[in-house]
């Protein structure tokens, strides 16, 4: 169906009125979908007509009121646009024709086709269904707190097991995390990502979901163990997975992590970024979260996770957060995890002691890549002082994954004190040299070979910026190596890394 512009349609209702002052009565008001837990949670639509002409707005749990745009009114039917769930995205058309005793509604948002019938609602049902809206704090610049030193070194639920977790999972993990040794190699955190949160209790409480019975007990087992406990949440009303964010309950929920024993908080945007609409709003959605979690007392490392927009570096220590995310996710093949650790690894002048660069978490013992493939992810993160997050089930690693993931010349200089994020020096085909300066004042030296086949790759002295080179060390292999050695023969997608001093 065409629809003409809105000075058309209040043309038509000058010539004919009767044709046309009908739908305007029958239109305005409020349009109630069944009620549905899907994605995007559509409540209702509300259509009024004032002295500049129609204007609508949809109602979703996900992304409260939006708004409906360039809405041209025919007869009894409606088309508009509507963002995408996220004002970045090219908006999606929707219409509304009469259908019965109400309306026919079809339209796209996100990965969803709506395809579905509203009925009329009363003023009443519009008031139980409005979306509430809560004010943002003053803008404010939180003091570094003295956390994370060296970037955090955890194990996340989400890589493996997305949002199938439950208590009696995580309690095995941790223990693995102990036995394998994996602790004691520098790994202190256990993330409980996506997927614990259940309802609200009547005073807004948050109450994890029947696989989680009791948080603190969670928490106390961990620490039990000399380990540390993350938690996750959003700003917005729903999570990424659809389960309940923290949107209008940020201190409460605040309160509920730090009376539970939580030591971590990942803050995803998801559906936030509907509700947040400009870089200024969503800042101060982090900041808000970042004054709650510090308002508790306890220290709790604030996880940013935006996706790496609006050049969070910047201000990511403004609002509290001691890593943010450079990053869409990342996936276990070669293409995904090489197209972050090489090129979407955030600005290394935002990186140093208390405040990281997040490129994701590892895939390294998921079994989608090869063995120089997980080499070339562990030493790529490692020479950008990434924060080291095990994404694989720790209850059934191979030897050989443990010893990837906990050889501790590669970790050292991923956590070296001095907390300089290495950067590409140079690039010949599909070779890359990478360097690092380290505290003790060596060098860290990572060679990569991007290509397809095996080849040699070369550095420099120039390129790790020192005069002479007295020292080196094939950090994988833990050994030392011929001073002056500077060409290696590496595999497809393979890389070495080398301590120079
Ligand atoms: C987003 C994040 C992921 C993960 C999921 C959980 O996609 O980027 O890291 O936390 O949400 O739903």
């Amino acid at each position: 169906m065409m629809f003409r512009s809105a000075a058309v349609a209040a043309l038509l209702a000058l010539a004919s009125p009767v044709y046309a002052a009908k739908p305007a009565t029958d239109l305005a008001g409020t349009w109630l979908f069944a009620p549905s837990d899907d994605y995007p949670g559509l409540r209702m639509m509300r259509l009024s007509r004032g002295a500049t002409g129609w204007q609508g707005m949809v109602t979703s749990d996900w992304y409260g009121d939006l708004r409906m745009r360039g809405l041209e009114v025919e007869g009894g039917s409606l088309s508009f646009l509507i963002d995408n769930g996220n004002p970045r995205l090219p908006a999606r058309r929707w219409t509304a024709e009469p259908s019965g005793s109400g309306m026919h509604v079809t339209g796209d948002i996100w990965h969803r086709h709506v395809d579905t019938q509203v009925r009329r609602g009363t003023p009443a049902d519009a008031a139980r269904l409005a979306f509430p809206t809560y004010p943002l704090p003053a803008p404010a610049t939180l003091k570094p707190d003295g956390q994370a030193s060296t970037p955090p070194m955890e194990w996340s639920s989400w890589n493996h097991f997305a949002a199938a977790i439950d208590d009696r999972t995580i309690r095995e993990i941790a223990d693995h995390l102990v036995s394998s040794g994996l602790r004691d190699a520098g790994y202190r955190y256990i993330n409980v990502d996506d997927g614990w949160q259940g309802d609200r209790a009547p005073d807004g409480t948050i109450r994890p979901n029947a696989r989680f019975p009791d948080m603190k007990a969670l928490a106390d087992y961990v620490h039990a163990r000399g380990l540390k406990i993350g938690i996750y949440s959003s700003p917005g009303p729903k999570t990424c997975a659809g389960f309940v964010g923290s949107h209008g309950h940020v201190a409460q929920d605040a309160a509920s992590f730090a009376a539970w024993g939580i030591d971590y908080l990942k803050y995803d945007l998801c559906s936030g970024e509907g509700l947040y609409r400009t870089a200024a709003e969503v800042k101060l959605a982090y900041q808000e979260m970042g004054q709650a979690l510090r308002a508790t007392g306890r220290p709790i490392v604030y996880s940013l996770c935006q996706y790496g927009r609006d050049r969070v570096g910047t201000w990511g220590r403004d609002v509290g957060g001691h890593l943010w995310r450079t990053t869409g996710d990342i996936e276990d093949t070669y293409a995904s995890m090489s197209g972050i650790g090489f090129d979407r690894n955030g600005d290394p002048a935002a990186a140093g002691p208390g405040g990281w660069n997040d490129p994701d978490m590892l895939e390294a013992g998921n079994g989608g890549m090869s063995d120089d493939e997980y080499r070339t992810h562990m030493t790529l993160w490692a020479i950008m002082a990434a924060p080291l997050m095990l994404g694989n089930d720790l209850r059934t690693m191979s030897p050989a994954t443990i010893a990837l993931l906990e050889n501790r010349g590669v970790i050292a200089i991923d956590q070296d004190p001095l907390g300089r994020q290495g950067r590409r020096i140079r690039k010949d085909g599909g070779a890359e040299i990478w360097a690092k300066p380290l505290r003790d004042g060596s060098v860290a030296i990572a060679l990569f070979n991007r290509s397809e086949a095996a080849r040699p790759v070369a550095f420099t002295a120039e390129d790790a910026s020192l005069k002479r080179i007295g020292s080196l060390r094939d950090v994988w292999a833990g050994v030392p190596d011929n001073p002056a050695r500077r060409s290696w023969t590496l595999p497809a997608h393979g890389a070495v890394l080398l301590r120079l001093k």
